[in-house]
């Protein structure tokens, strides 16, 4: 399950409806810069990091190694989740032991990278996930298992903070890191996360093998892809369905079904092209009706018309064989809807996602209106239960991608659904 715009796609509550049909949830990239928004029993949950199947009791849920974690705010949500009742046993959560962290360094440096950029900033969430991806590719990185292993973290960190205090000191004006302190409070995370902590490709080959139903939650969207998104305004992982077998360490034969989420229109969080951004009051009111603001940030997400362009993008980079349709309840009352085909760049249309960040900037979105309904939908559990209008809004998605919209959600809770088909 993979977001197809740039994130905020309502992949939490999709994801969290098809847990109670799945014996196993993994995130396989990103971090806490995610945040899954879920409405359980009229209860708010935002989970960051914890997959979103710790709310059943009985599904195993797997940090993989694709992810970079933060132990602090891994083990402060897992003591909100057991405050609220979830989560009563360590065996839902299993960790890899492969799986990168986050460190206090790798916070300080994202932040201070954002303030000097000022006005030329990503935007980013500033929780150290670009920096620990980038100490990864160095082979700088420190690994869930190594806070297994005192003499060998000591060492790692040791090394890490002396290149990172340099910076930290002489390039951003920062106190320096105590290596002593950061060894001491991550040896104590260690000693905090020891149960969760395996080797997760090897569970989830066995769990293959043996016939369970596995279900891959991606975090943010196709357009913050760091190699397919708006770069540089994205993420540092690869977010696409491919890299599930990279995040996790299973084989691209054993993956049988790719879903996109896609929101009825669009939003984006942080800088960069937004073709069909609406700078007015009816992107003020897109966004205040749909509670456009983010699940980790509080910011308000810039909102727009649905964009056809990136939706075919993503859905070939994915491979999608079902969308689920998110938010159409908001979209009740505009009318006429917009819905953009094609981008107009110096005078010639395209179809495609130009890769300069630039040229997606001037680029002028070119729409088709159809007409939209005046309806309320949240009570709406069947496709017939839809109005027609609504209807003709999802069966001209289904028209312009040539993919099935498999789930219409209606509203934020678990109920508010029309499950047309189930991915398993
Ligand atoms: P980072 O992932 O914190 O490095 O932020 C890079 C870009 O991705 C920024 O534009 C963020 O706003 C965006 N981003 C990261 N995670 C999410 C998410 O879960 N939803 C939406 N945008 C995200």
């Amino acid at each position: 399950m993979v977001g197809t715009q740039w994130g905020d796609e309502g992949k939490g509550k999709i994801v969290d409806l098809l847990t109670g049909r799945a014996d196993v949830v993994v995130r396989f990239q990103g971090g806490n810069n995610a945040g899954h928004t879920l409405k359980v029993s009229g209860e708010q949950v935002i989970l960051h990091l914890i997959p979103s199947g710790i709310l059943y009791p009985e599904t195993l849920n797997i940090i993989a190694n694709g992810v970079v974690v933060d132990p602090g705010v891994l083990l402060e949500e897992k003591e909100e989740l057991r405050k609220r009742g979830y989560f009563p046993n360590d065996s839902q959560l299993i960790i890899s032991e492969r799986a990168h962290v986050i460190m206090p360094y790798h916070k300080i440096i994202d932040q201070c990278r954002e303030e000097i950029l000022g006005g030329a900033k990503i935007g980013t969430t500033g929780r150290g996930i670009g920096p620990a991806y980038e100490d990864k590719a160095s082979r700088m990185g420190i690994r869930m298992g190594d806070l297994l292993r005192e003499k060998n973290l000591r060492k790692k960190i040791n090394a890490a903070l002396d290149e990172k205090n340099f910076l930290i000191e002489h390039r951003f004006h920062r106190p320096p890191f105590d290596p002593d302190q950061v060894i001491e409070e991550y040896v104590e995370y260690g000693r905090k996360l020891k149960p969760h902590i395996t080797d997760t490709s090897y569970v989830l080959f066995n769990r293959i093998s043996a016939g369970s139903r596995i279900l891959f939650e991606g975090a943010q969207g196709t357009l913050l892809d760091i190699d397919h998104g708006t770069y540089p305004y994205v993420t540092s992982s690869n977010v696409i369905s491919g890299n599930v077998c990279c995040g996790s360490g299973v084989s691209p034969t054993s993956i049988e079904g790719i879903w996109g989420v896609m929101k009825a229109y669009s939003t984006r969080v942080g800088h960069g092209g937004f073709p069909t951004e609406l700078n007015d009051s009816l992107g003020e009111e897109i966004r205040t009706r749909g509670a456009e603001f983010g699940a980790t940030t509080g910011r308000p997400r810039r909102c727009g018309w649905l964009d056809m362009v990136v939706i075919s993008y993503s859905i070939r980079l994915n491979g999608l064989t079902g969308i689920a349709l998110t938010k159409m309840d908001v979209l009740t009352g505009i009318s006429p809807l917009k819905i953009c085909l094609g981008y107009e760049l110096d005078g010639v249309v395209t179809d495609r996602v130009p890769a300069d960040i630039g040229d997606l900037e001037r680029v002028i979105p070119r729409y088709r209106e159809v007409k939209g309904w005046d309806e309320p939908l949240e009570d709406c559990r069947s496709f017939d239960d839809l109005p027609k209008n609504a209807k003709d809004y999802v069966e001209t998605i289904e028209h312009l991608t040539g993919v099935p919209v498999t789930l219409v959600s209606v509203g934020p809770s678990r109920d508010q659904s029309i499950l047309r088909k189930s991915p398993f």
